[in-house]
């Protein structure tokens, strides 16, 4: 029985979703985060939600002496791995940074867990690794494809790597979990997306135009072949994929080896029908704009969620105005994110 989890990156946005949904299962909670891209205010709002906190450390995957005191101090059951860098545009810039925060920091999480004999392990992959599929929806049979960028390319090397790990020691037992493209927030509107700077990803970017804090949307291009000529994506509600980690969890709790398993909804909206359901679930107009394709963009790209749904009897339960109403709660009522 899994009672104690460390949780890297629990500070974030989907692991500070995650904290709350295992607190609420009765499951004890370490969160280690250094914070460069988070704030511990998010787990001071967990404790008003579910009025259980998770043990904080302050520190970095890439500390060994922090790892070691944390694997002695706390008996850990499994491992479940957010921490990491996902800005795509500043992986191009920063490569250094991404290798050393996704792959190096990796790599020395899992050499402090088989130092401390913990063998269970959770991470958070990408649909990024199918590159630009030939085929819709994906399944986790889909060839991985070639990331053009080092962020992808850092979850394809991880993904690699545990692969070659799984094959070494029958002891390990890793779920790699392919998210599609995570979005809301919790239902109370305390804890949700708060990222640093402006926007990269369509539903900050969306409901900052909606509280006035950036003037107008660019649409990334509307001359793909897609129903509406604008690109098609799998939204899944954050909280649908807190609980898709929690069916994992309890998967390789009984059985060894290395599973994949897609994340999403099966469903794909393109952005124009999101900017719709967006203004309908808030009431709020969002201005934008038709701009040019941003380059490594793909037209579309939605899950075969099938094998999750056969395998951890798990599949999305929240639809797209409930994702909406969701994210506009959030973000009307914490304008500034974290910030009061
Ligand atoms: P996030 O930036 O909100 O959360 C990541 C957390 O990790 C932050 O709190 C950050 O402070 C922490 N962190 C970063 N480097 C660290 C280090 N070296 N040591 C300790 N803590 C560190 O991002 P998120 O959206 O919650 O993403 C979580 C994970 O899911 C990431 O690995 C990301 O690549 C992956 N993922 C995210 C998405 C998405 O759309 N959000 C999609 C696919 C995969
Ligand atoms: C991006 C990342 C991907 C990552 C995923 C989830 C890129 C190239 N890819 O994917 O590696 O795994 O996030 O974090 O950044 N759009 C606009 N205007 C905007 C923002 C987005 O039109 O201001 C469009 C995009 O062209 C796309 C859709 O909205 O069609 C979704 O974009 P986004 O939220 O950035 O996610 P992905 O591109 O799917």
């Amino acid at each position: 029985m899994t009672e104690t989890v460390l949780v890297t990156g629990g500070a974030g946005y989907i692991g500070s979703h995650m904290t709350l949904s295992l607190l609420e299962a009765g499951i004890q909670v370490v969160v280690l985060d250094n914070l460069c891209n988070s704030t511990a205010e998010s787990l001071r709002r967990i404790e008003r939600i579910c009025g259980k906190a998770p043990v904080f450390i302050q520190g970095d995957i890439r500390n060994n002496a922090i790892l070691d005191n944390i694997f002695t101090e706390h008996r850990i059951d499994a491992v479940l791995h957010f921490a990491g860098l996902k800005a795509v545009g500043e992986s191009v810039q920063k490569p250094l940074d991404y290798y050393s925060n996704n792959v190096a920091g990796s790599l020395n999480l899992y050499q402090a867990m088989a130092r401390a004999g913990v063998f269970h392990l959770v991470f958070s992959s990408s649909a990024t690794v199918y590159g630009e599929p030939e085929q819709m929806p994906i399944s986790e049979n889909a060839p991985i494809g070639t990331p053009t960028n080092p962020y992808g390319r850092s979850k394809l090397m991880v993904e690699e790597l545990l692969k070659d790990l799984a094959h070494s020691d029958p002891r390990w037992s890793i779920a790699l979990l392919r998210y599609f493209n995570p979005i809301g927030a919790h239902e109370s509107g305390l804890i949700g997306e708060d990222p640093n700077g402006i926007p990269n990803n369509l539903l900050p970017y969306i409901s900052q135009v909606s509280i006035g804090k950036l003037k107008e949307l660019a649409v990334f291009g509307n001359d793909y072949s897609t129903r509406d000529g604008t690109g098609i994506r799998d939204y899944i509600h954050v909280v649908d994929l807190a609980d898709g980690h929690l069916k994992a969890l309890q998967a390789i709790s009984t059985q060894s080896g290395i599973h994949v398993w897609n994340l999403g909804t099966g469903t794909g909206y393109s952005v124009l029908e999101m900017i719709k359901a967006f203004e309908h679930a808030s009431g709020v107009p969002v201005p934008y704009r038709i701009a040019p394709r941003r380059p490594g963009d793909i037209a579309e790209c939605w899950a075969d969620p099938s094998k999750a749904a056969r395998e951890l009897g798990w599949q999305a339960k929240r639809g797209l105005e409930e994702m909406m109403l969701d994210t506009w709660r959030w973000q009307s009522g914490n304008p500034q994110g974290y910030m009061e």
